[in-house]
């Protein structure tokens, strides 16, 4: 029996999160799949019900839980508010307690979808790239941080820090996952100007001492981006800092033609995970039964897969997606001419249907 931590969250998370648990209450009907599920909150709606965006509650729950199912965070209403209690401080809070140091984002092209690309059919039909992301250090954590006034100006400031150890075990996760796939690792930096990265670079050669089977290659982060959009398909893993990881992840995302249907993983060294789509609250869109709910039954899928050893069930769910993209059912972000677009409670029971 596996105890998942359900955490719908803001905008799009409740909506989407509600036909992930449809999936979920079929493999368990179906399957005997044994999910225990508990329920709490995180991001503007933990603020607004708790006065923090990370209740002590939630903490709680994540460690006595086998992995988390996240919606997403965030939302105009709470902009407003001191930094602290911003919904993104939830997620980012929530990853650093757990030490979710390993974020995988694929980015794969369905080619029932290579229409929806802004880039042509040839350029991305095939796409099947990891990014390995580092997700509890570098800039995004780093001290001194803040607004200071100095010289009778504001200065604001953030440090890009990474220990050595923090480099190679992303390292190690990005050579390991490669081992799996196309055996080749494509290391992102800026070394020719900083410091940081040039640790980095050199902490990843050491690193791939250990793994003779794969191959590193190191590029720098501007080129990244332009080899991401020119030619994406040299890609296989690329493994990031934070901040680059960030940026390089929706580029990637936006090749596949919808943000929509990307899933993804944040992993411990226990393999203990936290699994959510790829993209936002999108409040702008919220409780309209328009959102695009395959990232996060995909994320169910990644789930199975990485912590909770069901590869079998996790293959199902991915079949059970691509029968109804074959089936020519689409939301609006994926719907080319000639598609029937359906709403987001649709696309959860053809889902759902199709696993039966
Ligand atoms: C992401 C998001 C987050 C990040 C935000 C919401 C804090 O953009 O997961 O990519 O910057 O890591
Ligand atoms: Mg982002």
């Amino acid at each position: 029996m596996s105890k998942i931590l359900v955490l719908p969250g803001d905008g799009i998370g409740k909506e989407i999160i509600t036909q992930a648990l449809k999936v979920i209450d079929s493999l368990n009907a179906n399957n005997n799949l044994g999910m225990e599920l508990v329920h709490g909150l995180i991001g503007g709606s933990a603020y607004d019900e708790t006065g923090s965006p990370l209740p002590e509650e939630t903490l709680k729950a994540a460690k006595e839980c086998d992995s988390i199912l996240l919606g997403a965070v965030g939302g105009y209403q709470w902009e407003v508010l001191d930094r602290p209690l911003r919904p993104e401080r939830g997620l980012l809070g929530l990853r650093a307690e757990m030490d979710l140091f390993s974020n995988l984002r694929p980015a794969i092209l369905y080619p029932q979808l290579a229409a929806a690309s802004s880039l042509k059919e040839e350029i991305v039909s095939g796409l099947d790239l990891m990014i390995v992301r580092e997700l509890v250090g570098g800039i995004y954590f780093g001290e001194p941080r803040g607004i200071e006034v100095k010289d009778g100006q504001r200065f604001g400031i953030n440090s890009a820090t990474y220990f050595e150890s923090e480099i190679a075990r992303i390292g190690h996760s990005a050579f390991q996952i490669a081992q799996k796939r196309d055996k080749r690792v494509c290391s992102v930096d800026k070394a020719n100007v900083l410091e940081v990265c040039e640790l980095w670079r050199e902490v990843m050669e050491e690193v791939s001492k250990d793994y003779p089977d794969v191959e590193l290659s190191h590029i720098y982060v501007d080129n990244a981006a332009m080899q991401l959009v020119k030619a994406p398909k040299q890609f296989d893993v690329m493994v990031t800092s934070n901040l680059f990881g960030d940026v390089l992840s929706d580029c990637a995302a936006m090749l596949t033609g919808s943000i929509g249907m990307l899933p993804s993983a944040s992993l411990n060294k226990d393999n203990f995970g936290m699994y959510e789509p790829i993209h936002g609250s999108a409040p702008d869109i919220a409780g309209k039964d328009i959102a695009n709910p395959l990232a996060t039954i995909l994320s169910v899928a990644m789930m199975l897969r990485y912590s909770l050893n069901q590869t079998d069930l996790a293959g199902k769910i991915e079949v059970a997606v691509n029968t109804v993209l074959d089936q020519g059912y689409r939301t609006g972000d994926i719907a080319a001419q000639g598609d029937t677009v359906i709403g987001t409670e649709e696309m959860g029971d053809r889902v759902v249907a199709a696993l039966k």
